[in-house]
């Protein structure tokens, strides 16, 4: 089949890609490289079947034509990481939500549509405490602050994509991912596990913001893409919001610990308060906790890397052993 992958060159564009050209598909890749890189995807550079454009998802010129060869498209490409999306407001909110809509106004007009899936994130549920299923009202946060230009983006993509579906009959597939962490993740926009990771490997101190009381569920870069590969895949998701991650439940400084311990590391715990690290609008989201049952009842998946697994693989990486 053939697909494309909008910021094919991020964290998760990248491992898509590759998951893609492993089964002897056709890949085409959109990235303006921000906050993406080349180096992820050196490795694929002169795959036969691997295509990449540098290019801006606003401008690009091949959009049309490219879509029309496709199967499937993973909408990937945002603005994100909270350094970036606080730092960047307008980029964030306008990026966001025109790239989307760039995407379903040429598949509208299509008579052959590929699958479109929206990356949409578990930022849209606010700040919410429990297992967080898709019926689950959402809790807008206030847009005094700049971080609410994230979460307000990407329900503006969920909402846009399924108008699309419904009226113009865009397949569209919304998933909510939930933190995913694994190979090619920058800790350059603030992610926890490769900042851990790093400071553990370096034996320097390892900074917890806030308390680290805070509870995440982190899912394997590897176990995401494998599922996003079935949902696409399957046509019952068409139309539907389904969240995808792992619900192995942690809080960050359990976290920390256990990086610290797989790294073998000396670093010691230090905390900041949010105040100290975030500029311009952070809301603190106190927990975020997965419901999978929506998504394992369209995919049946097993998980294939538990959490301690994953960082030491990480660890290795990044001793390079
Ligand atoms: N990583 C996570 O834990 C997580 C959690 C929830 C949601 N998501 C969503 O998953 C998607 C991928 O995230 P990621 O972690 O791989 O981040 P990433 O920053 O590595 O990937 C995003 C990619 O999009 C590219 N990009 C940004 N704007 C672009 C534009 N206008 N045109 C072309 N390319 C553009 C960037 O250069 C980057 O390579 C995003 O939509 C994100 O909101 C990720």
């Amino acid at each position: 089949m053939d697909v494309l992958v909008t910021g094919g060159a991020g964290f998760i564009g990248s491992n898509l890609v590759e998951l893609h050209l492993s089964k002897g598909d056709t890949v085409y890749a959109v990235d303006n490289l921000s906050s993406g890189s080349a180096d992820n995807i050196s490795t694929f550079k002169g795959h036969k079947n691997f295509h990449f454009f540098n290019a801006d998802l606003l401008t690009w010129k091949e959009l049309p034509e490219v879509l029309a060869k496709v199967d499937r498209v993973y909408h990937l490409a945002a603005v994100l990481g909270m350094f970036l999306v606080l730092e960047h407001p307008v980029l964030t909110i306008e990026s966001n939500v025109k790239t989307t809509e760039r995407l379903l106004e040429i598949l509208s007009k299509m008579k052959k549509r590929p699958v479109l899936m929206i990356a949409s994130s578990s930022e849209v549920y606010g700040n919410q405490t429990g297992l967080l299923d898709e019926d689950r009202a959402l809790v807008l946060e206030s847009t005094t602050k700049n971080h609410a230009n994230y979460p307000i983006s990407k329900l503006c993509n969920e909402s846009m994509g399924l108008a699309f579906y419904h009226e113009l009959g865009v397949p569209t597939i919304i998933v909510r991912l939930f933190n995913t962490i694994g190979k090619r993740q920058s800790e350059r926009y603030g992610m926890v596990v490769p900042r851990f990771v790093k400071q553990a490997c370096e034996n320097q101190p390892i900074t917890i913001f806030d308390d680290g009381s805070q509870k995440r569920s982190f899912c394997d870069v590897r176990d995401t893409v494998n599922i996003l590969y079935s949902l696409t895949g399957n046509p019952r998701a068409i139309g539907e919001v389904i969240n995808v991650g792992n619900d192995e439940f942690i809080t960050i400084k359990e976290l920390a610990e256990k990086i610290k311990k797989i790294a073998n590391s000396s670093s010691e715990l230090t905390y900041a308060p949010y105040s100290e690290v975030y500029h311009g609008g952070y809301i603190d989201i106190h927990e975020r906790h997965i419901d999978t049952k929506k998504m394992q009842s369209y995919v049946h998946y097993e998980y294939q890397w538990p959490l301690a697994e994953t960082i030491a693989y990480l660890v290795r990486h990044h001793k390079h052993v």
